[in-house]
């Protein structure tokens, strides 16, 4: 059989396009490396607390700048201390001696990054774009908490295309969700949902974590390129009136391998430990990740190459339009 592959991470859109890059507490005190896209960076907090990033090769001798250290908001590289402040002006070259003329060469060329909901988001050529608005992240009533960086061996493509599904549930969520979910998907009318998402809302009965029966108003959507939210609001059950915003993110390191995340907002659980608070969706992303490892190769993004039926139309949705996104 013909093993199709359809490279998406060289494609010179890619870099007009944000991507979480890392857990906004793993950047600081030391320098973080990072690779995305198949380019490696480098970040690290400046004087002022922001998060800065460069491409992680020395503008001396190309050693790795995330091997060396932070000094007072400053990257030092590990080979000769060539030292970059948070702007990636090059500020000291020791060998030089202080005072010395430093080549306009020597200054970083830093990638756009923003700080937001928890996460460290980095573009790394001319951003087309903001990182998606959640409304939610600004409600004092709701409490948001970041799962942490996960590396799976799948392509951001997958999982995407994954995120979108609901008709996986009964069978990869038997352990979590409940294999008594009701494998009929309903037909759903995809949309723009808002200025940042596209989906569809629907009406669901599920098997919650605590045990009880609930109906839940949801809405699935995507952000491209490799974002996806899920909406729910509880109707009936002990939470009933409350809210939950889940925040999928998948970051192509390369092609087939990719980072996972998730932010989870909730205006209730207040009391729970963050473990706690994240534990079910945790369970659910260990389930997806078993069965996304198992198929190799990035998603045709030719929709005539895979057989697509009813339950599938946020997922195809989401094809075309990142196929059209590669076409720019
Ligand atoms: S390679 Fe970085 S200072 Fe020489
Ligand atoms: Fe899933």
């Amino acid at each position: 059989m013909e093993h199709r592959t359809d490279s998406f991470c060289a494609n010179p859109v890619m870099r007009t396009q944000w991507y979480v890059v890392a857990d906004a507490t793993d950047v600081s005190d030391a320098p973080l490396g990072v690779t995305l896209l198949g380019e490696r960076f480098v970040l690290w907090r400046g004087s002022n607390g922001d998060v800065a990033a460069a491409p992680d090769r020395c503008p001396h001798r190309e050693a790795p700048l995330s091997e060396g250290r932070v000094a007072d908001g400053c990257l030092v590289c590990p080979y000769h201390a060539w030292t970059f402040d948070g702007d990636g002006a090059c500020v000291a070259v020791p060998s030089s001696g202080p005072g010395a003329p430093i080549p306009s060469a020597a200054n970083l060329a830093l990638a756009a990054v923003r700080e937001r909901y928890g996460l460290v988001w980095l573009c790394p050529g001319t951003p087309a774009g903001e990182p998606p608005e959640i409304p939610q992240d600004r409600d004092p009533s709701f409490r948001r908490v970041t799962a942490g960086i996960e590396t799976w061996h799948v392509s951001a493509t997958r999982m995407v295309d994954n995120f979108c599904d609901v008709a996986h549930f009964p069978y990869v969520h038997a352990g979590t969700i409940g294999p008594d979910t009701d494998p009929v998907v309903a037909a759903v009318h995809v949309e723009a949902l808002d200025a940042d998402f596209t989906g569809y809302q629907y009406t669901v009965d599920v098997h919650d974590e605590l045990g009880n029966d609930v109906r839940q108003r949801m809405s699935t959507a995507f952000h491209l390129p490799f974002v996806v939210r899920s909406n729910t609001q509880y109707e009936s059950g002990p939470r009933t009136g409350h809210d939950r915003v889940l925040l999928l993110c998948a970051t192509p390191v390369d092609d087939v391998t990719s980072l996972f995340t998730f932010v989870s907002w909730r205006n209730h659980d207040h009391d729970l430990s963050t473990d706690e608070f994240l534990a079910f969706d945790r369970a659910i992303g260990a389930e997806d990740q078993v069965m996304l490892e198992r198929i190799a190769g990035v998603l045709p993004l030719d929709q005539s190459a895979t057989v697509s039926v009813r339950a599938d139309r946020l997922s195809v949705e989401w094809r075309r339009q990142f196929a059209a996104l590669l076409a720019c």
